[in-house]
């Protein structure tokens, strides 16, 4: 773990921060070229404090699991203290409540939607009512397929969180080292209709692959071997539950004489899946010690498994920056000043002006 932070460390001076971000707690210096970002923005424009005229419409897909309650409720109280008024919606993981809910707001006369999807592929019909009714859509965190109607995406770069989660495999099994051995390996994926889930699976792959081709990295079921097998992988609904299952099955498939060293996990829901299905198999106990597990999102019970030793890291990704440049985006496309903007997304549709931040990572040493 120490090498690791050495590493990182001792880039991050060699090269200066990657970004142009204020207030990092870690930053991450990996070279991965992210094929998303366009350009360097420029400073922005808008005033401090911004103050938002208007109403907006927040539309979150569910407020149980991962970071979607405190992004809906940070959106929410950010918004209302800059002098707007609010109608926040969390949708229950399920779509067709997301459309109904979106519905309403349209009637209700907001000016802006902050739309993040249950199913990234299911929402054109309910956006494009939104478009005729010309309120400002803005995709949150997830993008919204197949619409010309999204206006502007504001993420995080879901690619080099990816990247993270690969490295910090590669880099705590030595993987670049002389002495380099094999490891066992499994990969799990995210939803199939978030169009993340594959971002962060190919930011890792892209990581990894070499290690696999080479055999330095064993995938012993041979499933999610490449980053188009990501669907093979996937976790429908990032379901706690469904890792735990598809865990077991490869535990007791494939590694009953041999530990698995290393599991390639997108985000935490899906960790602690993971980490019961490893305790139910006796890892943690004498010569069993649990395999590096990757996650991402912080959540307060994934932070307690990486403190035990069960979790290895996860990606963070600070709930106030994307709100910050989300207000920042509000405020330049409603004053029709330009809006900055640092990539873009083809959402199968059109060309969708992005602004990406950069994820960190946290670990035992760092949480
Ligand atoms: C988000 C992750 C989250 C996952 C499940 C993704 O779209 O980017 O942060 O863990 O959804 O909620």
């Amino acid at each position: 773990m120490k090498k690791i932070w050495a590493v990182l460390l001792l880039s991050l001076f060699l090269t200066g921060c990657v970004t142009n971000q204020e207030d990092p707690v870690f930053e991450n210096d990996l070279k991965i070229p992210s094929p998303t970002v366009a350009s360097t923005p420029t400073p922005s424009t808008a005033p401090t404090p911004i103050r938002i005229e208007g109403h907006i419409g927040i539309s979150i897909p569910l407020d149980f699991m991962g970071p979607w309650e405190g992004n809906g409720n940070t959106l929410k109280g950010t918004i209302e203290k800059a002098g707007g008024t609010v109608d926040l919606r969390f949708a229950d993981n399920n779509s067709a409540t997301q459309e109904k809910q979106i519905e309403e707001m349209i009637l209700e006369g907001i000016d802006v939607l902050i739309v993040a999807p249950v199913d990234g592929y299911s929402l054109s019909a309910v956006l494009k009512k939104a478009k005729e009714a010309s309120i400002l859509i803005i995709a949150f965190d997830r993008l919204v397929m197949g619409t010309d109607a999204i206006d502007y995406y504001v993420a995080f770069d879901n690619e080099i969180a990816g990247a993270l989660q690969g490295q910090y495999i590669v880099d705590s099994l030595g993987l670049t080292g002389e002495d380099r051995g094999s490891y066992t390996m499994e990969v799990f994926a995210g939803a199939p209709n978030d169009n993340n889930s594959q971002l962060f699976f190919k930011g890792a792959m892209d990581v990894l692959s070499p290690y696999i081709k080479s055999g330095t990295l064993v995938i012993k079921s041979g499933q999610g071997q490449t980053e188009d097998a990501w669907k093979k992988v996937a976790m429908t609904g990032w379901e706690t539950d469904k890792a735990k299952i598809r865990m077991d099955k490869l535990l007791k498939s494939y590694y009953t004489d041999e530990n698995i060293d290393a599991i390639l996990c997108p985000n935490d829901s899906l960790a602690r899946g993971i980490v019961a299905s490893l305790e139910a198999a006796g890892y943690g106990a004498e010569g069993k010690p649990f395999p590096i597990l990757t996650g991402q999102d912080g959540e307060s019970e994934n932070i307690e498994n990486i403190i035990e030793g069960k979790q290895s890291m996860t990606v963070i990704k600070d709930t106030k920056r994307l709100v910050d440049r989300t207000m920042i985006m509000i405020w330049q496309a409603l004053s029709g000043d330009r809006v900055e903007t640092n990539a873009g997304f083809n959402n199968d549709a059109i060309d969708v002006p992005s602004y990406l931040e950069i994820p960190i990572f946290v670990d035992a040493n760092s949480y």
